[in-house]
């Protein structure tokens, strides 16, 4: 047995291992994999998962995660996850930081957050003797589909909106997918995606849909806890981390606040992080019921800059809107302009996020700005992609680069010496 079994994340039924489960059978609700925390207690203890010796991928926590090994070694698969840490001193002078962290996921075999899902998915498909995975992405998802699945040698099937970045469906195709490109936004893929999954029996990658990719999610939060043990996230004493994600379908941020409760309910987690989700105001569905004070997530007509989180109905909502108000943190909505400025002040840094991926640091710069976070709380941000993805949207904060003949006067010229 790989875990204890399936909860749902609305009616709280639960469901043993041996179904094979996409969303409740009786609410649709999403499903949270149990895990059988005795047993992981009686056979692993902290020190056995974490520190130098280990493998450097997400794969360490591999006795934490509801899967066989995947093996996988000498591939991209293998090498999801351990993400650099950035404490950027420049930014942290400019701000007048005292605690703050960038986790760089653009670090990532397929240079997304993604990876940590797709891996999971992928290797969780072959071992079900799954051919094909089918997805609905915006483009990370589906990239990073596409890229785990190559390297298990399995077919990837990606729909996406016809809007979706180039580089996006030009990296999904290198690696061998089948992209189709569905007239309409990311929900209407969604629905395409699922209706093409029953019909063919293909294994449905889809975000939040699939229960293992939270799970995949969930070992940024591990690493989060294991920087926090090591020391190198310094914690003092009452101030808790402030997490600060990009939240789209929510996935990434449930995930994270399943990592979490992972470790609580396990007795390994020595401190409790407050988790923030940062959504684009034109895509702010969960930020708006967050607001409101309900459960009820409502369908907006999503527009912005950020196409990751681009989003009319969030997939993951319930659970996301529970990762902010279970942790004591909140739901902070951005305008594109800030993402694009957030995308600019990175860079600056050195850190190259797409629009998405900025988002969650552009949050963090209001919750400076409204000192719902102080300048001594320490803060940890997630950049979740990379700026490669999307040129066509980076192109609009940067000026052409200026043509000149090849002399040095004219260089002197254009650089005013
Ligand atoms: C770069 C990036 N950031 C954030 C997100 C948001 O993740 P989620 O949809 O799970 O909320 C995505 C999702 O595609 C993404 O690609
Ligand atoms: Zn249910």
């Amino acid at each position: 047995m790989r875990f204890y079994g399936y909860r749902c994340s609305l009616c709280g039924g639960e469901y043993g291992e041996s179904e094979e489960l996409y969303l409740c059978p009786k609410d649709q609700g999403c499903l949270d994999i149990v895990l059988d925390v005795e047993r992981i207690r009686r056979s692993v203890n902290p020190s056995q998962l974490i520190g130098p010796d280990r493998e450097t991928s997400h794969w360490r926590y591999l006795p934490l995660l509801p899967l066989d090994d995947p093996g996988a070694e000498g591939t991209p698969l293998r090498a999801v996850g351990w993400t650099p840490l950035y404490a950027l001193p420049a930014l942290r002078a400019r701000h007048g930081l005292k605690a703050f962290w960038l986790k760089d996921e653009s670090a990532n075999p397929t240079a997304s957050f993604k990876d940590r899902a797709s891996s999971l998915v992928v290797a969780h498909a072959l071992q079900i003797g799954a051919e094909t995975v089918v997805t609905a992405s915006t483009g990370n998802a589906g990239a990073a589909l596409a890229g785990m699945a190559a390297a298990l040698q399995l077919q990837a099937v990606v729909f996406a909106p016809g809007g979706a970045p180039r580089a996006k469906l030009a990296q999904m195709s290198v690696y061998g997918a089948e992209v189709v490109l569905v007239e309409g936004n990311y929900d209407r893929a969604t629905a395409l995606s699922l209706e093409v999954s029953r019909e063919l029996g293909w294994y449905c990658r889809n975000t939040g849909y699939n229960p293992f990719t939270a799970e995949g999610k969930k070992t940024a939060a591990f690493e989060i806890w294991e920087a926090v043990r090591g020391g190198s996230i310094a914690l003092t004493e009452g101030a808790p981390l402030s997490i600060f994600v990009s939240v789209g379908d929510g996935n990434i941020i449930s995930g994270i606040h399943k990592g979490f409760r992972d470790l609580e309910d396990l007795g390994w987690l020595e401190f409790r992080p407050r988790i923030f989700g940062v959504q684009a105001e034109g895509s702010a569905a969960v930020a708006r019921a967050f607001q409101a004070g309900t459960e009820r997530l409502e369908a907006v007509r999503a527009a912005t800059v950020a196409d990751s989180i681009c989003v009319d109905m969030p997939a993951d909502g319930l659970r996301a809107l529970r990762a902010a108000r279970q942790t004591g943190g909140a739901y902070i909505t951005v305008k594109d302009q800030q993402i694009l400025d957030a995308v600019a002040e990175l860079g600056r840094v050195g850190v190259f996020a797409e629009p998405a991926a900025a988002a969650a640091f552009a949050g963090y710069l209001k919750a400076l700005e409204t000192q719902q976070i102080g300048k001594e709380d320490p803060v940890l941000v997630l950049s979740t992609g990379s700026g490669l993805k999307d040129i066509a949207a980076l192109q609009r904060i940067v000026p052409d680069a200026p043509v000149i003949e090849p002399t040095v006067g004219a260089v002197k010229r254009l650089l005013k010496l």
